[in-house]
C-alpha cells in the first residue's frame, strides 16, 4: 500500500502516527466540513435538541451542533481513542460547560441516559458496520418517540458515481425499514467528484 492508502484505511478506525493524520485531514476538508453542516441542516437543530452522534471523528459535527445547541446535551460515541483525543480537544469548552459528552466505544457501550435522544446523526460511519440493522435497532431504541435518524454517506473510493451513492441511500434505507423506522425520505446533494446522499428516518410516535 501507499501512504495514501494507507491513510484511506484508517477512516473506519484512526489510530497511530496515520490516524492523526486521517483526522487532520477530516477536520480540514472542506467538503467533509460541507457533509457534515449539511447533516445537521437537514436536521433541523434547535437549541434544547438531545443529539446523539456515531463515529464523530475529529468532532467537526460535534462542534458545528454546539453553535446551535445551547440548552439541551450533544453527546458523541467513536471507537477509535486517537479520534477521541482529537474531538475532545476541538470541543474542550463545551464539554467543560457540560454541553457535550463523548464516549470512547461503539453505541452498544454507551451508558444509559436520563431521557432520550430526540435526533441522532452519523456522516460516512454506516460502511463501517457489520451489521448495520442490529446497530439502527440499538439507534431506534435511544430516540424518543417522534424522533429522527440522519444517516450520511458519500463513496470515497476511486471512480465513485452518483450511482454507487444512490444505491447505497436504498441499502440504508430498506435497513431502516427492518429496525423499524418510519417516513424515511432520501435527500441527495450534488458534491465533487460525486454525489452524498443522508437517509431520513423517524421513530413513531407522539413527540413527549
Ligand atoms: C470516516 S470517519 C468519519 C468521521 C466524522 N463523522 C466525519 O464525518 O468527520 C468514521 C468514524 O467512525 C468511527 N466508527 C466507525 N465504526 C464505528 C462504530 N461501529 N462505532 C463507533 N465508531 C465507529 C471511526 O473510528 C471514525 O472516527
Amino acid at each position: 500500500m501507499n501512504l495514501k492508502q494507507n491513510i484511506v484505511a484508517q477512516f473506519g478506525r484512526p489510530h497511530g502516527v496515520l490516524g492523526q493524520l486521517a483526522g487532520f485531514i477530516m477536520a480540514r476538508r472542506l467538503s467533509n466540513i460541507e457533509r457534515n453542516a449539511w447533516t445537521l441542516d437537514l436536521l433541523d437543530l434547535e437549541s434544547d435538541d438531545r443529539l446523539l452522534e456515531l463515529g464523530f471523528g475529529p468532532g467537526i459535527a460535534i462542534q458545528l451542533a454546539s453553535e446551535i445547541i445551547h440548552d439541551g446535551l450533544i453527546v458523541g460515541v467513536d471507537h477509535s481513542e486517537t479520534m477521541l483525543r482529537q474531538a475532545s480537544k476541538r470541543n474542550a469548552g463545551a464539554i467543560e460547560r457540560g454541553l457535550v459528552q463523548l464516549y470512547l466505544g461503539t453505541v452498544a457501550t454507551l451508558p444509559d441516559f436520563e431521557r432520550p435522544f430526540n435526533k441522532i446523526c452519523s456522516a460516512n460511519v454506516v460502511q463501517f458496520w457489520s451489521d448495520p440493522v442490529a446497530e439502527y435497532r440499538r439507534l431506534h431504541a435511544l430516540l424518543a418517540p417522534g424522533g429522527i435518524i440522519a444517516t450520511t454517506y458519500m463513496p470515497r473510493h476511486g471512480g465513485a458515481t452518483n450511482a454507487d451513492t444512490r444505491e447505497k441511500g436504498m441499502e440504508i434505507t430498506s435497513q431502516l425499514e427492518i429496525a423499524g423506522f418510519s417516513s424515511i425520505t432520501i435527500e441527495e446533494k450534488q458534491m465533487s467528484p460525486v454525489s452524498v446522499v443522508s437517509v431520513l428516518g423517524v421513530k413513531v410516535g407522539k413527540a413527549g
